[in-house]
């Protein structure tokens, strides 16, 4: 039942941003980076290298194991696929020997299984781990991609200077909408600024990319989460209220799947990345998932909050020492709400939490049907001044929905 009432709600809103009409709604997939590495060694590693291997066993697993029927649907390659040199006419090649048939089979590959293939470039001389860069070749490699049928690019920072992105972001922009191509365009740019300590102009930045990373690489710990979660909490620049259809803050892959979280944690994952509408790009190996994590990977519920046409992101209305309270709207007219009770206390046993719903924004007066927000369970029907009470394990979360059913 939520899910058609949820369905009912999510009306479309226009963004103010880069508009080639994609990623209207928080793009989903798969990203080889946070696992994956620059692994390549594929005479003793063949199974986990960067290669095509790699990339069309997840594109068969996210099919066989249906990732792709829940909406996920990009797979993209990272860092470390080219050759150290680009070919005589200064075009980018792909690894001769991990890659035998090439970007654009590889990429044919990917439509024909009704997936996307996304690729990784950097603004610099050279990407992170010391491949060919795309400076001075921007409209080339923005050409070269589009040939090869890539549907996103990703665009890393490494040894290049940020007062050089402010030009050099929006010319990668300008380069890929000019092939005429339609590809999604992540640009790690405010992520280098704010390494500089500097504030991101996050308005303009959404003007040119669809998605953006604001935030240090995740790395396959509870720590690297919770320290994303802060920050993004922290909402430094107002960046939550530049996101919207075709415009997403990307807080980093999805590990869920990997070695770092406990069960709790990974329902931490899944329940933050949806409040703040990030980009769902899982970075773990897909044909060995336990089945109650691929359950949280393809949990419906997550998957509608997260997709929600609006495209509101969620904010951190609360903080008190370790627990939190994280509001996202869904819909238009305040009519729906998704919210998160997060308790990052790593002591002791579960913790009650009771708050009357006007605490969280919700004061339609006729009151509000509250779900839970894993399951669905319907909890009850709730005025504003009713208060809703949850038990939050420690690292753990409580995630709800509210409507207003008219
Ligand atoms: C370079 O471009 C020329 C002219 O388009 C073409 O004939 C040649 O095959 C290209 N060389 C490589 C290595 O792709
Ligand atoms: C290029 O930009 C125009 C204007 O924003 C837009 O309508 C069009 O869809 C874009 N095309 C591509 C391929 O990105
Ligand atoms: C969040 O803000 C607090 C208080 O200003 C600051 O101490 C902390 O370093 C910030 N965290 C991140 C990850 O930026
Ligand atoms: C962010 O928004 C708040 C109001 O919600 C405003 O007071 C603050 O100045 C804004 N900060 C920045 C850096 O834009």
């Amino acid at each position: 039942m939520i899910l058609r009432v949820l369905l009912a709600i999510s009306l479309c809103a226009v963004g103010q941003g880069l508009d080639n009409g994609l990623a209207l709604t928080p793009p989903m997939g798969w990203l080889s980076w946070e696992r994956y590495r620059c692994n390549i060694d594929c005479d003793n590693d063949p199974d986990n290298c960067i290669s095509e291997n790699l990339y069309m066993a997840m594109a068969d697993a996210m099919v066989s194991e249906g990732y792709k029927d829940k909406g996920y649907e990009y797979v993209n390659v990272d860092d470390c696929w080219m050759e150290k040199e680009r070919d005589a006419n200064g075009t980018l090649v792909a690894d001769r020997k991990r890659f035998p048939h090439g970007m654009k089979w590889l990429a044919d590959y990917m439509h024909a299984k009704g997936l996307k293939l996304g690729i990784y470039e950097d603004f610099g001389t050279f990407t992170c781990g010391g491949y060919p860069g795309s400076k001075f070749y921007l409209e080339k490699d923005a050409d070269t991609f589009a040939s090869w049928g890539i549907d996103m690019v990703k665009l890393d920072g490494c040894y290049s200077d940020i007062e050089d992105m402010e030009y050099g972001y929006p010319a990668m922009s300008f380069f890929l909408n000019q092939t005429g191509r339609p590809m999604l365009y992540s640009c790690s740019w405010p992520a280098y600024v704010v390494f500089y300590q500097k504030i991101p102009d996050y308005k303009k930045i959404a003007s040119y990319c669809n998605i953006w990373r604001n935030y240090a690489d995740i790395q396959d710990s509870w720590d690297s989460v919770r320290g994303i979660i802060e920050f993004y909490g922290n909402d430094t620049g107002n960046f939550s209220l530049v996101a919207g259809p075709g415009n997403y803050n990307d807080p980093d892959m999805i590990i869920v799947g990997d070695y770092g979280l406990s069960y709790d944690q990974q329902r931490v994952q899944m329940a933050m990345w949806a409040i703040m509408a990030a980009p769902l790009l899982m970075s773990i190996d897909l044909r060995n998932v336990k089945p109650e994590t691929k359950a949280l990977l393809q949990n419906d519920y997550i998957i509608m909050i997260n997709q929600d046409k609006y495209g509101s992101m969620g904010r951190r209305i609360m903080k008190s020492g370790p627990y939190e309270v994280w509001t996202k709207k869904m819909g238009l007219d305040d009519k729906g709400m998704a919210f998160a009770f997060l308790n990052l206390d790593d002591a002791g046993g579960p913790i009650p939490i009771s708050m009357p719903l006007y605490q969280l924004g919700l004061n339609i007066a006729e009151g509000y049907n509250i779900t839970e927000g894993f399951t669905g369970k319907f909890i009850g029907t709730l005025k504003p001044h009713d208060i809703l009470n949850a038990t939050v394990d420690p690292s753990g979360v409580w995630l709800g929905v509210a409507y207003f059913d008219c």
